[in-house]
Formats: structure tokens, C-alpha cells, sequence
């Protein structure tokens, strides 16, 4: 597709007037710079990713560094409520990561910064928004991605629930790359295997990340 999805949500940059400097750049991540990254990005040379699950943008981050890094012109766009999952809210050592002010997580701030500190603009779109409405949005418009890079709830539901609404805008022979199928995430590995089998597809499994592949 060569209308890029930024266009298609935001009538201005959301990174115009954004003060990036008051912010200091802090991208913690997790498994954020996993080799499947590179390895994909390098085979599909994709025009488009979307990233469902973007936290403070360290994955985003690292597909950007390697898209420029070999000069593709490549859109992200970053799927986040940026209000935190279960675990965030639950474990005290990532709720303090929330930043809460007024109540209010302030994910989406440390987000721009961050992009903006590394000077990605260009490549990540931001769409703050839940992964079930984003996929229906950016299905509505009929955007069509070459990779879809899952990584937001970990709950059984909310991950078949995000594979099977995300799966439809994967071009054929693009693939979906997810993260956390590991046994302290059980919810994940169900949901990943459960919805392989229902494609008759079978998940390739690299370390914690799946990879589910579309044929051509
Ligand atoms: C594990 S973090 C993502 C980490 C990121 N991919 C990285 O490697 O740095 C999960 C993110 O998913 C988001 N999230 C969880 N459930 C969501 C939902 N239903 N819709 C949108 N975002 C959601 C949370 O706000 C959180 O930022």
C-alpha cells in the first residue's frame, strides 16, 4: 500500500509540538531486540508493520533502526492503548513504570520521547488506541501489513482475540510474529496453538517469540 496509514488516522503529526526534550528517553523493553526482528524485516523488506503492544517503543524502535539500517522505506505502526496491561497494574516494580499522574499512566509521553530522541518520526505512527478497535479501524481501511508483531494482553481471550482480528490484514506470504510463548505465559501458548490449528498452520517457535506464517 503507498498511502501511508498515517495519513489515514491523523490530520497532523502527533509528534508536532510534542516538547521530546523535557522527557528523559528511557525504552525498556522486553525481548525487544529478539534476532527474529532483523531476520524478517531483511526477508520481506516490508513496507508496512504493525505493532499491537508498544509499551515505551523499544520493539518499535529496534525494527526501525533496522529498516533505515537497510534502507527500506518502511511505516510502523504502533497499536497501544499505552495505559498498560494487567501485569503493569498488578506487579508493583512495573506499576511504578505506569508514571501514573492524576491516575492517568503517562506510557504514551515516554513513547514519543523516545522515538523522537532517536529520531524515527518518519518511520513509527502512533495509534493510541485498544487492539480490537485498532484492527477494525485499520481493516475499515483496508491497510494490508507485511509483518503484524503481537505483544499486547497475555490473557488466553485477549491474544486469540488479538491474533484472529489482526490475521486478515497480513498480505499473503507475510507473517505474524508474536511474543511470550513461554510457560509462564500459558494463556499465549494456547491461544497461538489453538489458532495454528484452526489455519492448519503451524507456529515456528524461536526462544519465547512465534511466528505464524501466511502462505503466497
Ligand atoms: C508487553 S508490553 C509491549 C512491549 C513492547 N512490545 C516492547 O517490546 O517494548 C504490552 C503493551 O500492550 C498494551 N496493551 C495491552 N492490552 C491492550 C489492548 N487490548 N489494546 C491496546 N494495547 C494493549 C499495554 O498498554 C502495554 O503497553
Amino acid at each position: 500500500m503507498s498511502q501511508k496509514v498515517l495519513s489515514l488516522l491523523h490530520e497532523k503529526s502527533p509528534y508536532e509540538g510534542f516538547p521530546g526534550d523535557k522527557v528523559p528517553y528511557d525504552p525498556q523493553g522486553w525481548g525487544s531486540d529478539h534476532p527474529v526482528f532483523e531476520r524478517e524485516i531483511t526477508r520481506l523488506k516490508p513496507s508496512l508493520i504493525v505493532e499491537v503492544g508498544t509499551w515505551k517503543g523499544a520493539s518499535a524502535l529496534h525494527m526501525a533502526k533496522i529498516a533505515r539500517s537497510l534502507g527500506i522505506d518502511c511505516e510502523i505502526v504502533c497499536v497501544d492503548s499505552f495505559l498498560g496491561s494487567r501485569e503493569h497494574w498488578l506487579v508493583p516494580r512495573w506499576k511504578s513504570e505506569l508514571r501514573l499522574e492524576h491516575g492517568q499512566p503517562q506510557v504514551y509521553r515516554q513513547f514519543l520521547a523516545n522515538v523522537v530522541h532517536d529520531g524515527f518520526e518518519d518511520i513509527i505512527t502512533p495509534f493510541s488506541c485498544t487492539s480490537s478497535h485498532a484492527a477494525k479501524i485499520l481493516a475499515h481501511h483496508d491497510v494490508v501489513s507485511d509483518i503484524v508483531y503481537i505483544d499486547a494482553g497475555h490473557e488466553y481471550r485477549d491474544v486469540l482475540y488479538d491474533i484472529d482480528l489482526f490475521w486478515p490484514i497480513i498480505r499473503p506470504g507475510g507473517v505474524m510474529i508474536g511474543d511470550d510463548f513461554a510457560s509462564y505465559f500459558p494463556g499465549v501458548t494456547r491461544a497461538v496453538k489453538e489458532f495454528g490449528d484452526t489455519i492448519s498452520v503451524t507456529p515456528e517457535i524461536d526462544g519465547d517469540k512465534w511466528i505464524l506464517r501466511k502462505s503466497t
